[in-house]
């Protein structure tokens, strides 16, 4: 749904400027969308999302208790260097053609 006409800005393209972290106010939201002066109408509707999104950023961090740092997921491990060990049983089982073992 567009929240500015004038300028074409919809409610993805506030949210993904807050969801950045680069917008804190309604101010913020304008400069990043690229918005230019227009009638005005949508300022009122950007201060109140800008407000919800903060209200609920903050309720998030108090819950979690704060924000967390992005941190780089380790590359994986290709399966020849896994430790013998490390393998389960049943995939040692399945590779020698032995039967799985049945319920008694
Ligand atoms: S609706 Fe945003 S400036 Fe007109």
């Amino acid at each position: 749904m567009y929240v500015c006409i004038c300028n074409a800005v919809t409610e993805d393209d506030v949210y993904g400027c807050m969801a950045s972290g680069a917008c804190n106010s309604a101010k913020d939201v304008k400069a990043a969308c690229g918005m230019k002066p227009g009638c005005g109408s949508c300022t009122k509707r950007i201060h109140a999302m800008v407000s919800e999104f903060r209200t609920a950023s903050e309720l998030a961090d108090a819950l979690t208790g704060g924000p967390h740092p992005l941190t780089a997921v380790p590359e994986p491990t290709a399966p020849e260097q896994i430790p013998a060990e490390a393998i389960a049983p049943e995939s040692e089982r399945d590779r020698k053609g032995a039967a799985p073992p049945t319920a008694a």
